[in-house]
């Protein structure tokens, strides 16, 4: 079975799979200023975490979107109480919405995983102008050698790990102004909630090991920042 990362967050159903998970982005929603028929776009939504938590904060009209049909399935079931939040099976390379549409897109670990000269280029299309963009990303402190790099990029299939400077560059390029860029405060708990429901293989299991080995063996390299950008 050719399972890799993603697949094994959706099969453990996580909730707030990105760095800080819940604590972050309550520190991102609950310092949001917008206004209440502004659209928000939870973009890369996942298990539908967020996309709870700014329905039950937020009056805003929402909407996920996410390539991976399990953590779709889980973001529906999650979402079940809150129909009028609108969920797509799409591509972030290719989304189903005019241009010049959102408010906010908000992107938590996702963006990463993605070619993000294109992601980001997408983003400008469908954001309104004075409209804003949030990133939360991995984020490379020094450049890494090529083998770190390639066990990095091979472990969580990303097709390339930035340092600030180099995410800055692209953001900029893309057609947005950069307001602040931030580490992930350091007293957030990563609070992280799973949802078991299906038989788990041993190979889920060691992909979440790896995943632990490999943010242990990187800690002081890899992290994550907090991009607040406007178009
Ligand atoms: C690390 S998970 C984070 C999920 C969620 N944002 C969270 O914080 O819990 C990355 C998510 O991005 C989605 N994703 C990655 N590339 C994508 C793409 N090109 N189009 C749509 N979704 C994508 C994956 O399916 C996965 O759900």
């Amino acid at each position: 079975m050719n399972v890799n990362y993603t697949d094994m967050i959706a099969t453990f159903g996580i909730g707030g799979a990105h760095p800080g998970g819940l604590s972050a982005t309550k520190h991102i929603v609950d310092r949001l200023q917008l206004a209440p028929d502004e659209k928000v776009l939870d973009v890369g939504c996942g298990n539908g975490q967020t996309l709870e938590y700014l329905a039950n904060t937020l009056p805003n009209p929402l909407y996920g979107i996410d390539q991976h049909n399990t953590m779709l399935a889980n973001a529906k079931k999650r979402l079940k109480d809150h129909p009028s939040i609108t969920l797509k099976h799409a591509d972030i390379e290719n989304l189903p919405f005019p241009n010049n549409y959102f408010g906010l897109i908000l992107s938590e670990s996702v963006t990463a995983f993605t070619p993000i000269d294109l992601a980001l280029k997408e983003y400008a299309r469908i954001i309104k102008d004075n409209g804003n963009l949030i990133l939360l990303e991995m984020t490379t402190n020094d450049t890494l050698k090529q083998e770190e790099q390639l066990e990095i990029e091979d472990f969580y299939r990303i097709p390339q790990l930035l340092t600030k400077e180099m995410w800055c560059d692209s953001i900029r390029k893309a057609g947005f102004q950069i307001i602040s860029v931030e580490a992930i405060p350091d007293h957030l708990e990563n609070i992280i909630d799973f949802d078991l429901q299906t038989v788990i293989s041993q190979r889920h299991f060691e992909l979440m090991a790896t995943h632990y080995h490999l943010t242990e063996k990187y800690k002081s390299t890899l992290s994550s920042r907090l991009y607040y950008c406007k178009k």
